[in-house]
């Protein structure tokens, strides 16, 4: 298999008391090893119902979900789901702890990783001294613990002010990037979409179905970051295509 991930003919439907309700329609796309794909689609399309599907918390009606072999998913919600009665350093240790394994080289990549992205002076604080925007880093450190080939963020920076929102977009890429690791964004957020993604993946109202995929080509001066691609003078082209297919539900 040549993809990280590959989404195949997929469908899926809630069943309730109230009746069927299909969500997913027939979605298809893959994602290949070291990108950053970002999905947008109207609200309650069934976004986080397709992560579910990935991360197999739910099983497909029909089609498939290819992950490459061994490979392993992470997954990042808008609520960071820290414990409150733990240190910042205990909560990025609960996963390896869960799985018993503690070790001497478990408690040197976590300074490491505090370290590299600025929360070494929080190693035993509690999450409430925390930052909206540490606090979101830790959860990704916590994620990463796990070594995810594929992280899965599920709007994780809706929950934060715009402008803490745009300082952690560019930490949270910064620490995907180093980390070299593939991930798929859903945000209802076009910018945010834009200035992160190397490709866009537009879904249709509900049932949701793949309506366009456009690769996201910016100009920066010197490296790409978010915070850069937001002042390329492409960025507004983007905008106005993904708004246009966004608003237009023919
Ligand atoms: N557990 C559930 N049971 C029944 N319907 C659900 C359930 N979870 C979500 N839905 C419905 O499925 C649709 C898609 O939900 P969701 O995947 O959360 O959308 P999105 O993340 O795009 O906003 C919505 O109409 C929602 O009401
Ligand atoms: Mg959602």
């Amino acid at each position: 298999m040549k993809h990280l991930l590959e989404v195949n003919n997929l469908s899926y439907a809630y069943h309730t008391l109230q009746g069927e309700t299909l969500v997913l329609d027939h979605v298809n796309f893959s994602i290949e090893q070291g990108e950053f794909v970002a999905i947008v689609g109207p609200s309650g399309c069934g976004k986080s119902t397709l992560l579910s599907l990935i991360c197999h918390l739910l099983e497909p009606d029909s089609g498939e979900i290819v992950l490459g072999d061994h490979k392993k998913t992470g997954y990042m919600l808008q609520k960071d789901h820290l414990l409150e009665w733990r240190t910042t350093y205990k909560n990025i240790a609960l996963g390896p702890e869960i799985a018993c394994q503690s070790s001497l080289d478990l408690s040197q990549k976590i300074d490491t990783m505090l370290t590299n992205y600025q929360l070494d002076g929080f190693r035993n604080a509690k999450p409430n001294q925390l930052s909206g925007g540490m606090r979101q880093r830790a959860a990704l450190i916590r994620t990463l613990m796990t070594e995810p080939d594929l992280l899965l963020l599920d709007e994780p920076f809706s929950a934060l002010d715009y402008q803490t929102r745009l300082s952690v977009s560019d930490d949270v890429w910064d620490i995907l990037k180093h980390e070299k690791k593939t991930a798929l964004l859903i945000t209802h957020d076009i910018s945010e979409a834009i200035s992160m993604a190397d490709r866009i993946i537009i879904l249709s109202a509900r049932p949701a179905t793949v309506k366009k995929e456009i690769s996201v080509k910016l100009s920066c001066p010197g490296e790409r970051t978010p915070f850069l691609s937001r002042s390329s003078p492409e960025f507004k082209d983007y905008f106005n295509l993904v708004w246009k297919e966004l608003n237009h539900d023919e």
